[in-house]
C-alpha cells in the first residue's frame, strides 16, 4: 500500500492494512472505511477517537488550548475583528476585503425581517415556555416557509440560506425574549449585528440607545461561540443534513442538541449552580460534592471534551465579563465574586488538576449575559445565535462536495434470534 498506512492484526495473525490520511494540523487519521468488508466495525462510544468528516473550517488543539478559524487564532479575531467578518471567514475561507465586507453586511441587513407567520407563531406559546423550545420551533418554522424552490445543490441557494439564517437568528432570539410582550420594533439599518440584536430585544421605543460597551461584549460573545468544529450540535447538523433535509430543519436539530446542560445549556447551568451554592462559605461543600463519585453534581462551566488546558475563549470571556460589569457599575456583583472564588478553589484542587479541568467559555458568559439583562433561560439562545454561522458553514461544506448519509454502526448485545410466543403461552 502506497503512502502512510496502519496494520491491524486480527483473528490470530490476519493483517489488515489501512491507509493513514494526513492532517494539515493535529492527529492523522486511520481510514477504516473498508473495515466493514473485513467483517469488523470499530467501537467508539461518544466518538472520542473518530473523525466523521474532513473539514477546512476550524482547528482545535485541546492540549495547547488553541482554537483557529481558517488558521486565525480566536484571540486575534475576538480582539480585532467582528462577528460578520468572522461569519464571512467561516463561510468563505478568507477574511473579506473592504468591499466584500460591505456587500456581506448589506446582504445580511437586507434579510433582517421574518415571515409574518413565524413572527406571530411566538404568541401561541404559553407564558412560561422555555426560550430554547421556542427557538427550536421557530427555526423549524423557517424550514416550512423557505422550502419551496430551495435547491441545496445550487451554490447560490446554499449561500442565500446561510445569509438568511445569520440575519434572522437575532430576531428569533429577540422574539423569545419579548414573548409574550409583542414583536420587536422595525429594524434600524444603522446598527451593527450585535447592536441590532440589542435593539430588537430591548428597545421599547425610539429613545433606546445601544451602549457600545455592551454591543462590543455581545459581539464577542457571538464570536466566541461561532464555531467549534465537530461538537455535538454541529455533528447533529451534519448528520441531519446528510439526509438531504431542508437546511433550516438541520439547524433546528442542532439547536435541540445544543440545549443540553453538557453542551450549550452549561451557561444556564452555571448560573443555576451559583444560585444553588448561594454563599461563598458553601463553595467547599459543593467542590467536595463534585469530587464525590456517588454524587452526580458537577461544577458547571468546568471541563471540556477537547480542551485539556485553558479554553482560549474562556480567557477572552473572563476579560469581557469584567469590562461589562465595570461599565454597568456592578463590578462587585455577588455572582461574579462567587464564580471567581469557585474558580480559585477548583484550580488549586488535586482532583481538578489531575483531570485537567479548567473553566470553559460558559463559566463567565452566563454572568456577563445576566448583567446585560438577558434572562438565564435565554442564555443558550444567545449561544445558538452565535453558533449559527458555524453550523451553516459545516452544512455548506458537507453538501458542496460528495457526501454520504450518516449511518453509525453498533455493537449488538441483545437477544439472538428467537420465535414469537403467543400471548396465551406467556406467563
Ligand atoms: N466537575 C467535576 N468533575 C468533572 C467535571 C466537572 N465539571 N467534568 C469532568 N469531571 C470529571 C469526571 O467525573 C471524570 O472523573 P473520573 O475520571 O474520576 O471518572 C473526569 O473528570 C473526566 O470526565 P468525563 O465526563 O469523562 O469527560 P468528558 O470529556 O466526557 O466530558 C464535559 C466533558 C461533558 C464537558 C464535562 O467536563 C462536564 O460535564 N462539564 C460540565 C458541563 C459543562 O460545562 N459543559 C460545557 C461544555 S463546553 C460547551 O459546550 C461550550
Amino acid at each position: 500500500m502506497a503512502g502512510k498506512h496502519a496494520k491491524l492484526c486480527v483473528d490470530g495473525g490476519r493483517v489488515i492494512e489501512l491507509p493513514v490520511l494526513e492532517a494539515s494540523l493535529g492527529n492523522d487519521v486511520i481510514d477504516i472505511g473498508t473495515l466493514t468488508n473485513e467483517g469488523y466495525f470499530t467501537y467508539d462510544p461518544g466518538f472520542v477517537s473518530t473523525a466523521a468528516c474532513d473539514s477546512d473550517i476550524t482547528y482545535i488543539d485541546g492540549d495547547a488550548g488553541t482554537l483557529l478559524h481558517r488558521g486565525y487564532p480566536i484571540e486575534q479575531l475576538a480582539e480585532q475583528s467582528d462577528f460578520l467578518e468572522l461569519c464571512h471567514l467561516l463561510l468563505n475561507g478568507e477574511l473579506p476585503t473592504p468591499s466584500e465586507k460591505d456587500a456581506f453586511a448589506a446582504a445580511v441587513a437586507e434579510e433582517r425581517h421574518l415571515p409574518e407567520s413565524v413572527a406571530e407563531m411566538v404568541s401561541r406559546f404559553s407564558p412560561g415556555a422555555h426560550p430554547m423550545g421556542m427557538m427550536t420551533a421557530l427555526t423549524g418554522a423557517l424550514a416550512a416557509e423557505y422550502h419551496d424552490g430551495l435547491d441545496i445543490t445550487e451554490e447560490t441557494h446554499r449561500l442565500a440560506t446561510a445569509i438568511r439564517l445569520i440575519a434572522k437568528m437575532p430576531l428569533l432570539a429577540a422574539l423569545t425574549y419579548r414573548h409574550p410582550k409583542g414583536l420587536p420594533p422595525p429594524p434600524r439599518q444603522d446598527l451593527g449585528y450585535a447592536g441590532h440584536f440589542l435593539h430588537a430585544t430591548f428597545a421599547e421605543d425610539e429613545s433606546y440607545e445601544v451602549n457600545p460597551v455592551i454591543a462590543r461584549a455581545m459581539n464577542r460573545i457571538f464570536m466566541l461561540h461561532a464555531d467549534h468544529e465537530q461538537n455535538a450540535s454541529t455533528s447533529t447538523v451534519r448528520l441531519a443534513g446528510s439526509t438531504g433535509t431542508n437546511p433550516y430543519s438541520a439547524i433546528a436539530a442542532g439547536i435541540a442538541a445544543l440545549w443540553g446542560p453538557a453542551h450549550g445549556g452549561a451557561n444556564e447551568a452555571v448560573l443555576n449552580m451559583l444560585d444553588e451554592i448561594g454563599r461563598p462559605d458553601n463553595i467547599d461543600k459543593y467542590v467536595a460534592r463534585a469530587k464525590d463519585k456517588d454524587d452526580p453534581f458537577r461544577i458547571m462551566g468546568f471541563g471540556h471534551r477537547v480542551y485539556k488546558n485553558r479554553d482560549p475563549r474562556a480567557t477572552v470571556m473572563r476579560r469581557t465579563c469584567h469590562e461589562v460589569l465595570a461599565e454597568l457599575g456592578v463590578a462587585n456583583d455577588h455572582l461574579l465574586q462567587m464564580a471567581q472564588r469557585l474558580e480559585e478553589i477548583a484550580l488549586q484542587d488535586e482532583f481538578f488538576i489531575e483531570r485537567r479541568l479548567y473553566p470553559n467559555v460558559d463559566f463567565y458568559s452566563g454572568i456577563t449575559l445576566k448583567a446585560v439583562g438577558i434572562p438565564t433561560e435565554m442564555f443558550t439562545v444567545i449561544f445558538a445565535t452565535g453558533r449559527t454561522p458555524g453550523w451553516i458553514a459545516h452544512w455548506r461544506e458537507m453538501v458542496s462536495a460528495p457526501y454520504k448519509i450518516g449511518r453509525p454502526r453498533q455493537l449488538y448485545r441483545g437477544q439472538t434470534a428467537r420465535n414469537y410466543v403467543s400471548l396465551e403461552e406467556r406467563d
